[in-house]
């Protein structure tokens, strides 16, 4: 199993300061945002990662996070040199994951969950993640019939469920073939979703639901719930 952190992106929504820092090396109380999905993935067993960031602050996470020595881990860095969508990211990763499943996390995403369980048993296919959300719009909506997704909808005027799409996907090697067959969305992305909605379609999908605290650290108000919930964490 390989890990992949997708950390690129322009974080429009944290202007000014992400004019002069990526996003995910923004402070979340003690530490870089990155350092929250990285541990994720340390936590539920894997070693080998993928960073990928885009060209400005790529040095800047090489200095920060080194080769992995200090995490007991090994990294590999790969530049977006445009951002043109978090699936275009993604393909970044074709040579490095080769025909090995990954475990891909956006670089914004603190979860207090762990997924030790969900990697050991993931064989194949695809596999997203789930919250219950008060602000669905906010996210990729997944609609359920049963314990089956049937449908995801990215950034709805009105969600159809309450469920948001996490920033945590499992997938098998097939990806890298379905990412190529997409078009730009209208924002000009290539999208997560248009991918999860492909394993959909082939009945490969399956969703699991997160446990305890979860926030996409994108806004300044979900980054200030970050860090309390890391100040929180830290006491207990
Ligand atoms: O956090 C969960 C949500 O993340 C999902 O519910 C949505 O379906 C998914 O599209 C995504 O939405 P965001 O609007 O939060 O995506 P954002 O553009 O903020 O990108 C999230 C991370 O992905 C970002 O921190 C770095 C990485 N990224 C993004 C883009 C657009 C890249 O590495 N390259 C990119 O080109």
């Amino acid at each position: 199993m390989r890990g992949v952190i997708l950390a690129g992106g322009n974080g429009t929504r944290l202007r000014p300061l992400t004019n002069l820092v990526n996003k995910s090396l923004l402070p979340v109380f003690d530490r870089a945002l990155i350092e929250y999905p990285l541990n994720t993935l340390l936590k539920s067993g894997i070693k080998d990662i993928l960073i990928v960031s885009g060209r400005e602050h790529s040095g800047d996470f090489i200095e920060y996070l080194g080769s992995g020595r200090d995490f007991g881990a090994n990294f590999t860095y790969r530049v977006q040199e445009k951002t043109l969508g978090i699936a275009h990211a993604l393909l970044l990763a074709e040579e490095f994951v080769g025909k090995d499943l990954m475990t891909v996390i956006l670089g914004d995403n603190v979860f207090e969950d762990t997924f030790s369980k969900a990697i050991k048993t993931f064989s194949g296919g695809a596999r997203i993640f789930l919250k219950k959300v008060p602000d669905p719009e906010r996210f990729g909506v997944a609609t359920l019939k049963g314990k089956l997704v049937s449908a995801i909808v990215e950034k709805p005027k009105k969600a159809l469920s309450p469920f948001a799409v996490t920033g945590l996907y499992q997938y098998d090697s097939k990806v890298f073939d379905i990412i190529r067959t997409l078009k730009p969305s209208a924002r000009g992305e290539f999208e997560i979703t248009d991918v999860n909605n492909a394993y959909i379609r082939n009945k490969k999908m399956k969703a699991e639901f997160v446990g305890g605290f979860w926030v996409d650290a994108g806004t300044f108000h979900s980054l200030a719930e970050a860090v309390e919930w890391a100040k929180k964490s830290e006491k207990t």
